[in-house]
């Protein structure tokens, strides 16, 4: 896909959203919206990347400013079929053809968007549109075919003729075309008069009456989805958690209630672990096999969990790793902790690994225990096969040797190890 060109188009206000924030920067699991599209086309091999920006621009560039993306500005918000010609005057596009995608419809995947390409490459079309099939086509652009199946037009909601209305193939607004053809054709669209804009879609009708070809690549339905509304924005979340949810299903993963269960789609869950429900495990989390996790545990990123593990309900980790056969299961924080296998931590255990400027470590070495509702004040070192007192506070660079107990508030030596 080297020689293509992918053009988004992402000026728009995002006005359903009813937000102050470029609705392409909206976090969907763990990513923005637009970064999610933009790893779906680089995943598919896609040459230069261009995105258009108009609203609150600055920020969208400050956001992506490490990736190589360019960015051209859309000024006036005149609709797709301009920020479209936007992108072509800004002279950034040089590849010989142009996958063009909504800033705005994140599920498309890497392969959708190298089938569009491939289709539009063997079949020797002008242009080929990206479609979908679904039971309820409202306010998506309906596709009109003629008995070829070769695509007539594309008609906007608003437009819809009564007849056209029951069409359920819809534009999913992602194209691929001859650069050619754009540079020739974009520019003959024309305002549309019921809302002032000019619309992409219209390319079409134009391409079809100069006797080019317009066909259709379909894509699954579930990746459809075009973000217009808070409500568009938890489908499309609802959406990419069950997907996970069948994947660590299928590998041996059990989980107890998928419908209260959400987990970062990279996260590795090995066999025979069992999630609880109204369990939230976020990006960048590892849990071994044989694990118990959950209800009501919250794995935040950068933790990392052995095999046979237990974490009960209201347990919060934070960049934490915890060894093998250790039980954390009632009521705890962990931050930046490196906890040993074999280690029972009590319930209502808190570790504080901020101390208001810094984050710093703690480590709770193999077979020790910590009895409920103790502190540990990071940095601290809590030895191997230690004790530490119920409620007690265990002070900053207080070390608790290997084998000792210690108890009180702060935590002084009870018992020295042997
Ligand atoms: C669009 C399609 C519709 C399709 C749907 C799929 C048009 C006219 N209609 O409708 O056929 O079914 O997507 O989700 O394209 N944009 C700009 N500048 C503008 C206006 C829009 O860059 O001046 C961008 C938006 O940021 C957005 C994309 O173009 O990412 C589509 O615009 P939007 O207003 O969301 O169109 P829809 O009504 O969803
Ligand atoms: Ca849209």
């Amino acid at each position: 896909m080297k020689d293509v060109s992918a053009v988004i188009l992402a000026a728009g206000l995002g006005t359903r959203m009813k937000t102050d924030t470029p609705k392409v920067l909206h976090e969907l699991g763990g990513k923005t919206i637009l970064g999610r599209i933009i790893d779906s086309l680089e995943s598919a091999g896609s040459g230069s990347i261009t995105a258009v920006i108009g609203y609150k621009a600055e920020k969208i560039e400050e956001h992506f400013k490490a990736r190589s993306i360019n960015f051209v500005r859309q000024n006036k918000l005149l609709g797709s079929g301009d920020a479209l010609v936007c992108a072509l005057d800004s002279g950034k596009i040089k590849e010989k053809y142009v996958l063009v995608t909504c800033g705005d419809t994140p599920l498309i995947s890497g392969e959708t968007y190298k089938n569009i390409v491939g289709t539009f490459l063997s079949k020797k079309a002008a242009g080929v549109v990206l479609t979908a099939k679904i039971n309820d086509p409202f306010s998506y652009g309906r596709i009109v075919k003629n008995k070829k199946g070769h695509i007539l037009k594309i008609v906007e909601e608003k437009d819809l003729r009564i007849s056209e209305k029951k069409i359920n193939e819809v534009n999913v607004g992602t194209y691929c075309f001859n650069k050619d053809i754009l540079d020739k054709y974009a520019k003959k669209i024309k305002l549309n008069e019921k809302k002032k804009e000019f619309y992409l879609t219209d390319i079409i009708e134009i391409l079809s009456k100069n006797g080019h070809k317009v066909i259709s690549e379909t894509c699954p339905s579930c990746e459809m989805i075009g973000v217009n509304s808070r409500r568009d924005l938890a489908a499309a979340y609802k959406t990419i958690n069950d997907r996970t949810l069948e994947r660590l299903m299928e590998s041996g993963v059990t989980i107890v209630d998928p419908n209260n269960t959400y987990i970062d789609e990279i996260a590795k869950i090995g066999k025979d672990t069992v999630i609880f429900p109204n369990t939230v495990i976020e990006t960048n989390v590892e849990i071994g096999e044989g694990c118990k996790i959950g209800p009501f545990t919250r794995l935040r990123p950068g933790t990392k969990i052995s095999k046979d593990v237990e974490i009960g309900n209201f347990v919060e980790l934070c960049r934490t790793k915890v060894g093998e056969s250790t039980k954390i299961k009632h009521h705890t924080y962990l931050g930046d902790t490196i906890v040993g296998a074999h280690v029972n931590i009590g319930a209502g255990v808190i570790v504080a690994n901020y101390d208001g400027k810094n984050k710093h470590q703690t480590v709770i070495d193999d077979n020790a225990f910590i009895g409920i509702g103790v502190r540990l004040i990071a940095p601290v070192r809590i030895g191997k096969a230690a004790k530490v007192g119920a409620g007690s506070v265990v002070t900053k660079h207080r070390d608790v040797p290997d084998g000792a107990t210690v108890v009180g508030v702060p935590a002084r030596l009870f018992k020295s190890g042997v």
